[in-house]
């Protein structure tokens, strides 16, 4: 018997989108079946001010496919001479609707980041008054620190800190790997919100190092151990208003991937509905998938959410997917979950 399930259509709550060739490449994957999106700053220069972020929509806009109903959200990336002003207007404006911390050095294109918080308590103070979310990628860059604790630690010694310091502020910690994280943003109350991707849900450390080592799971925050992805996976599928998906799909192309010194990122924008929709089988939890992929994130962003439906269909077969998309930047591999993938969107 086929199975299938309608759901308001779904946004995504972090994702990076890249520019020129590579947007053009990766923009349909997203589009096809997202309304919205959290679009990351880290381009190369970051998309620091208001104008920056405005030019950006632009061009994601003008790469848009003929027809394609897709808004991309825009998002600041904070810098330690980022001016609380501008970040004011631009959010007045309503073109902004996130602030991006990156510890310097955190992740990919994370140079520009904050190394001093002192020096953005002004804008912290700012966006705590007018209620604008900032988005965290929540690791410390300290090399003692070992890269497995990073987030753990990161949320004792800065984000913890950050948020009594700063009564009001309103927090996503972005893409959690930790149960660590899981119990912190339980326990947060309405300011704080947490995604969860779509890989993290499915892969955990040994995906990336048994059996050889497997760049295309490499990713920021890295994939932990199996007790973390059962946390993550237990937090996803509860329907709790503060956990929702953010994909954090993050083209790379094949050769910085396949590399001495690979990028970190998984691309998962394209079968991303399959895999979540797999997941949630698994843990019986099918009904409340529409909580994390389309309710949960406009309610913590303040946003109306999607008056249009998605279809999801169980098929007796499996659907392949693209091992790679090609754009003009280069190939791109698309996230292999490791199972096959019965679930399709079918309008
Ligand atoms: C992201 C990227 O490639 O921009 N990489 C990743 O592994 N997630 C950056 C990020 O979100 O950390
Ligand atoms: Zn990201």
């Amino acid at each position: 018997m086929t199975q299938s399930l309608t759901l308001r259509r779904p946004d995504d709550w972090h994702l990076h989108l890249r520019d020129g060739a590579m947007l053009q490449g990766v923009l349909p994957e997203t589009a096809r079946h997202f309304a919205r999106a959290i679009i990351m700053p880290n381009l190369v220069p970051p998309v620091v001010t208001g104008a920056q972020a405005a030019a950006y929509r632009d061009r994601i806009l003008a790469a848009l496919p003929e027809g394609a109903r897709f808004e991309p959200l825009m998002v600041l990336y904070l810098t330690e001479d980022s001016d609380p002003a501008d970040i004011r207007a631009a959010h007045a404006s309503g073109l902004v609707k996130s602030v991006k911390l990156y510890p310097a050095g955190a992740t990919t294109n994370s140079q520009s980041g904050v190394r001093n918080f002192d020096k953005v308590r002004p804008v912290l103070e700012a966006m705590a008054e007018i209620g604008l979310p900032l988005c965290v990628h929540g690791e410390v860059t300290a090399s003692e620190v070992d890269i497995f604790d990073r987030e753990a630690v990161f949320i004792d010694t800065v984000l913890d800190p950050l948020r009594r310091a700063t009564p009001g502020l309103r927090v996503v910690m972005e893409h959690i790997t930790t149960s660590q994280g899981v119990d912190y943003a339980r326990a947060g109350g309405p300011d704080l919100g947490a995604t969860i991707t779509t890989h993290h849900l499915i892969i955990n450390r040994n995906h990336i190092l048994a059996g050889g080592i497997k760049p295309h799971y490499y990713c920021l925050p890295v994939a932990k151990r199996e007790t973390h992805r059962q946390a993550l996976r237990a937090a996803a599928t509860s329907g709790d208003a503060c956990f929702f998906l953010g994909t954090d799909s993050a083209p790379h192309v094949d050769a910085l991937k396949e590399h001495a010194c690979g990028c970190a990122g998984c691309f998962t924008a394209t079968n991303t509905m399959s895999c979540l929709a797999h997941v949630f089988e698994e843990m019986g939890a099918l009904d409340r998938l529409e909580a994390f992929t389309s309710l949960n994130g406009p309610a913590f962003y303040r946003l109306p959410v999607n008056e249009a439906t998605i279809r999801l269909v169980k098929h007796d077969a499996p659907h392949a997917y693209p091992d790679k998309i090609y754009t003009e930047a280069g190939p791109v591999t698309v996230f292999n979950p490791g199972f096959p993938l019965h679930w399709t969107v079918e309008a």
